[in-house]
């Protein structure tokens, strides 16, 4: 039997919708396990409130932001020289820090400078969905 052209277009609709469905579901379940990640890896050292620092600085709307740009933490030289340099924390920059700070400053800055974040997060998926989750409390 030959399928009609009309039927055929309705099959497409019907698998894109599906499909589309499915990769907003994966991104409301990154979201998530990013909030539980952040809450469990990030929370203690970060706050995400403007102006409250704790051990590390505040990370309110961090994406996007300028690095170095919490005015009551005492950044490390890392930081202040990559800050000169024009570091801002864009998707990209997130997720290679993350993996590891040193050595993502020593790359950026060019030379052996200090550091004071030392926790490494190795997992790339681990820190991609940390980073959805702090995307997705900017966009309210
Ligand atoms: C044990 C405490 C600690 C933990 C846990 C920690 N950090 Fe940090 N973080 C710091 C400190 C301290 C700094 C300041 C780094 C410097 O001055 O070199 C920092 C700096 C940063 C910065 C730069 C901010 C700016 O204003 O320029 C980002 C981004 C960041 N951390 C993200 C994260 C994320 C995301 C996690 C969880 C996956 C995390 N950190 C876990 C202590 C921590």
């Amino acid at each position: 039997m030959r399928v009609s052209h009309f039927t055929s277009y309705l099959v497409a609709m019907v698998a894109l919708l599906v499909i589309s469905g499915l990769s907003v579901g994966t991104v409301y379940a990154d979201i998530a396990k990013g909030q539980k990640n952040y809450k469990q890896k990030c929370a203690t050292c970060h706050s995400l409130e403007k102006g409250k620092t704790g051990l590390g600085p505040s990370l309110y709307r961090v994406v996007g932001r300028k690095a170095g740009a919490d005015a009551n933490f005492k950044y490390s030289k890392g930081i202040k020289v990559a800050a000169e340099k024009g570091l801002v924390w864009d998707r990209e920059a997130l997720i290679a820090y993350m993996k590891n700070p040193r050595k993502f400053l020593r790359k950026f800055v060019g030379s052996k400078v200090s550091n004071k974040m030392t926790n490494k997060f190795k997992k790339l998926e681990f820190r991609e969905n940390v980073v959805d989750y702090l995307e997705s409390l900017q966009k309210k």
